[in-house]
């Protein structure tokens, strides 16, 4: 049984605790009144995960003593992620409002999309309210559940429209992940290995070892890789919140490329996971072309992802598609293109300007 246990985002008066327990969900209501974060709950989640938990969070709530409660129920899956569905959440977050005044607060349940969208429908009522993450997915358990960005996405690209905003808690219950299918599991690690290159060769081991025991839902061990991963991303989120020193950025690695392929597939064919593991190899492989990255590493990332049973080919979209979403990616500056790459497994660097024959050349090798 895992100690509930308690990380500190240091932001300030943005500060907040992220709570990683088991079986723990009975503990959520007390602690958001203990910590005065509203007394009226609009909780935010999709079809899947209100079928799977709905009623067990309401009852919960209630008996912590929530009166007013309500709930809103999204569509499953990355296309549920627009501006016509944040429209509608807030239309009715406005009448359970009912200018009555109420203490409102957000709570997200369900994974990085509900968590992006929910957290920019806080941001933006009443120039924004508390809202609290309680991550269903491995991803947003690692990754989307911290950090403040929330965002919709545009055909143009992802994540297009957003916001910094930070949440007020982060609340875990890894016996939720239970029920998470196998190709989510799979797609959550994608985002694990990502920090284990970055920042944490003994992270990136760790998986080596572990994969099997994880995708089999051994709570030790998602403990160990949850809590590792908030605590790398709290660091860097610490330095540099709004992602303008370029230190933040490098939790982007794979991602220049993955949001390409997410884009260019018209956000259906791929796993948010899965397209960033596909970028990963090609950051790996374009660090490996500009002689920064070891080609013993790039297989031994390779084989990490191979044995996870993450995809390493792009299908479903040509080699014009890619390139015309990467021009749109919010990373690019002034027009340079702007990529993560690795340096050894345990680290990173920000690289400008790289030539666009040979970016061409690294998605084209991983064209079906
Ligand atoms: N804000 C950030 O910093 C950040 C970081 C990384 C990713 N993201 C975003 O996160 C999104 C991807 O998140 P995701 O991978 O969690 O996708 P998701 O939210 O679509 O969830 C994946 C699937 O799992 C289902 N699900 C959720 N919890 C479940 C559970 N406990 N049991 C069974 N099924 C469950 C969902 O209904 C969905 O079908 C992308 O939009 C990405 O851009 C944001």
């Amino acid at each position: 049984m895992i100690i509930p246990e308690k990380i500190n985002l240091n932001l300030g008066e943005n500060s907040y605790p992220i709570i990683i327990g088991q079986d723990n969900l009975a503990a959520l209501g007390n602690l958001i009144q203990e910590l005065n974060l509203g007394r009226d709950i609009f909780l935010i989640t999709n079809t899947v995960v209100a079928k799977l938990y709905g009623d067990t969070v309401i009852k919960h709530l209630r008996q912590a003593g929530i009166k007013h409660l309500q709930m809103s129920v999204i569509p499953d899956g990355e296309q549920a992620k627009t501006i016509e569905n944040w429209h509608k959440v807030l239309g009715e977050i406005a009448d359970f409002d009912n200018g009555l005044n109420k203490r409102l607060v957000v709570v997200n349940l369900g994974g990085g999309v509900v968590g992006d969208l929910g957290g920019f429908v806080a941001a933006v009522y009443r120039r924004g309210i508390n809202f609290v993450q309680v991550p269903t997915t491995l991803l947003a358990n690692v990754d989307s559940g911290v950090g403040g960005k929330v965002a919709v996405n545009f055909k143009q690209g992802k994540n297009l429209v957003g916001a910094f905003y930070q949440p007020r808690l982060v609340f875990v219950d890894l016996s939720l992940l239970k029920s998470l299918p196998q190709a989510e599991m799979r797609a959550g690690l994608a985002e694990v290995v990502k920090y284990g290159v970055i920042a944490d060769s003994e992270l990136f081991a760790f998986l080596e070892q572990n994969y099997h025991a994880i995708l089999q839902y051994d709570l030790e061990a998602l403990h160990h890789i949850v809590r590792r991963s908030y605590q790398i991303k709290a660091q860097m989120v610490e330095q540099d919140e709004r992602d303008t020193k370029g230190i933040r950025a490098l939790l982007n690695f794979g991602h220049t490329f993955g949001h390409a392929i997410e884009t260019a597939t018209n956000y259906a064919r791929y796993r948010h996971g899965e397209a960033v593991a596909i970028g990963m190899i090609c950051a790996a492989q374009l660090a490996e072309e500009l002689g920064m990255f070891s080609q013993g590493e790039t297989q031994r990332l390779e084989a990490l992802m191979a044995k996870i049973g993450l995809p390493a080919k792009i299908q479903g979209a040509d080699l014009a598609q890619i390139m015309q979403a990467m021009t749109h990616d919010k990373k690019f500056v002034n027009k340079k293109n702007r990529f993560i790459l690795p340096v050894k497994i345990g680290e990173a660097a920000v690289k400008e300007g790289i030539d666009e024959t040979l970016i061409k050349k690294i998605v084209a090798r991983r064209l079906e």
